[in-house]
């Protein structure tokens, strides 16, 4: 039995920090184990330019706990009205890594977000004429769709399109929750991968509606049915270097999570590697997580592997019921729960 793990040292390819004193409260968690993060863009108002984004990177930097070596990676907000020209630059520049696509109003703070998919086709073949990555928040946002359906529309509606038409863009599609979308993902060349998250490959759906209704297991994609959990668990633990990842990290206070209407998000940064880990154990594929946490998303994005390692061991991760952030409760993801690993450095 393997009982302590050594690896490159992971990186979070799809996060939220927030900005202002709760940036600055959630950044240490995510540096305690990552080398680098994908920082969502969906603050309020959005990060749409590259001067926006060299803004919000000094702000997370300033946040960085003395002796970390953390790197937040930048990402582009599109909008209908999207400068390439401002995108291309701040790409060549270093300061964009990825642009992100949300359909308008899909999830928290994308009323900004693109109102029709066509509408940044320009941006789309400029994105791939400069091999920009495009992150993609897959799910159509009409009324008349069911909420668990959402991710496979869009799919056929618009993600099949995209990957036809920019053969050569390389596409993330952000946080899966489908065996639809795994299938997707590994039905397209190598420019198509995709981010999973640690909620999605522990609950299913029942967790959220079953015994009462569940806030701190509500985010967005919501969790499916079982049958699309252990397609998931399949995917993360395939070796594929098509799957990597993306903690979704999404911070909102126990106040915005239990009231009557909650915000989605579940905030996983505490504990994400424990949480995975405990998943790649019980799949019996621990010696093809550091593909997943620390290879396939710097092979995809371009970039070289963390320098350093990192080490897990069996033992009791104790999960707080609770942490406190701005002076309030946080509920963190497997609250009170205890995790059969551990991170020793
Ligand atoms: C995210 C957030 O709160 O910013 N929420 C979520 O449920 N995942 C946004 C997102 O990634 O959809
Ligand atoms: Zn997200």
């Amino acid at each position: 039995m393997i009982n302590t793990l050594t690896i490159r040292r992971p990186d979070d390819w799809h996060l939220h920090f927030r900005d202002g004193e709760i940036m600055r409260g959630v950044v240490p968690y995510t540096a305690r184990q990552f080398g680098r993060a994908i920082v969502m863009p969906n603050l309020s108002p959005p990060v749409t330019t590259a001067a926006q984004a060299e803004e919000y990177r000094g702000r997370i930097l300033a946040a960085v706990p003395q002796g970390a070596a953390f790197t937040p990676l930048m990402i582009c907000y599109l909008t209908d009205t999207t400068d390439p020209d401002d995108l291309a630059r701040g790409a060549e520049q270093g300061v964009f890594t990825a642009a992100k696509l949300y359909p308008a109003n899909a999830t928290t703070n994308s009323a900004h977000g693109v109102s029709d998919v066509t509408r940044i086709y320009p941006v789309l073949a400029r994105m791939e004429a400069e091999g920009i990555v495009l992150c993609v928040h897959g799910e159509v946002t009409d009324r008349d769709v069911d909420v668990f359906d959402r991710e496979a529309e869009f799919i056929e509606r618009h993600l099949r399109a995209i990957a036809e038409n920019f053969p050569q863009l390389k596409v993330v599609f952000e946080h899966i929750t489908t065996a639809d979308a795994a299938t997707f993902v590994e039905s397209c060349g190598p420019n198509v991968a995709a981010t999973i998250t640690p909620q999605h490959l522990h609950i299913n759906r029942n967790a959220m509606l079953v015994g009462g209704i569940q806030p701190h297991n509500y985010c967005l994609p919501v969790a499916k049915r079982e049958r699309h959990r252990l397609a998931l668990r399949a995917a993360a633990t395939s070796g594929s270097p098509k799957f990597f990842l993306g903690t979704d990290s999404a911070p909102h206070l126990r106040s915005a999570k239990e009231t009557a209407c909650g915000c989605a998000g579940i905030f996983n940064a505490p504990f994400a590697l424990e949480s995975y880990l405990t998943v790649f154990d019980e799949e019996g594929a621990l010696d093809l997580f550091e593909g997943f946490a620390s290879l396939h998303g710097p092979a995809f994005y371009g970039l070289p592997v963390n320098a350093d390692t990192i080490t897990l061991e069996r033992g009791e991760t104790q999960v707080p019921e609770s942490l406190m952030l701005v002076g309030e409760e946080i509920v963190p993801w497997h609250a009170g729960q205890v995790l059969g690993w551990r991170m020793v450095s």
